[in-house]
């Protein structure tokens, strides 16, 4: 079995076990994406509708954008992985509540376990508080995060700006931009052994 289906596996079996209520009125779940090899893991926030319809994370206008930021650093999708906190829709795209994130927790340990990425990119405060509740997004964005988590592989961490949030508002694209920026050379300063590590 490759990598990538021993991952899909793993999806599997947390959509049957999930007790998220939101399993109820979303058409289907959203899986992670991407490599499951990746030295970086994006983290967003929950489903939307475009998502919601096709079963993948970042299709709609805020992964277009994210793309794009993806293309001004030289890298593409494929070279990441992409997961939600939440992996089913809120309906009508509210914010996920604390208990929802916490039922989908057990799920996103597991894909980060998985995959065992160098670096953890916090797209928003949703997933950012989720695991670093004392930091605020608009005095954390783009500043690195050497931390031990308890049960994460992962040490480093970098929360930024939600691409959605960022598409209408000039200033904070920029900021996104800028920071996004910063990825490469992140990469380069963190030293982790990451394919001896798997
Ligand atoms: N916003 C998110 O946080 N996740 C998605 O999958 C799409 C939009």
């Amino acid at each position: 079995m490759t990598r990538a289906q021993k991952l899909l596996e793993l999806h599997q079996q947390f959509h049957t076990l999930c007790e998220c209520k939101l399993k109820e009125t979303a058409i289907q779940p959203v899986f992670g994406d991407g490599n499951p090899d990746a030295r970086i893991v994006f983290i967003g926030e929950a489903p939307g509708k475009k998502e919601d319809e096709t079963g993948k994370p970042f299709i709609g206008a805020a992964g277009k954008f994210l793309a794009e930021m993806l293309a001004s650093i030289g890298m593409k999708r494929e070279d990441i992985y992409i997961t939600n906190i939440v992996k089913y829709r809120p309906p009508d795209n509210r914010d996920p509540e604390r208990h929802e994130k916490i039922e989908c927790a057990p799920w996103l340990y597991a894909e980060l376990n998985f995959i065992k990425p160098d670096l953890v990119i916090f797209l928003g405060r949703h997933s950012m508080t989720h695991f670093l509740p004392e930091l605020i997004i608009s005095d954390a964005h783009g500043k690195l995060v050497h931390r031990k988590i308890p049960y994460l592989p992962t040490e480093y961490f970098l929360p930024l700006y939600h691409p959605a949030a960022a598409l209408y508002n000039g200033g904070m694209r920029a900021t996104l931009l800028e920071d996004f920026a910063k990825i490469p050379t992140i990469l380069n300063i963190i030293s982790t052994p990451h394919a001896q590590a798997k």
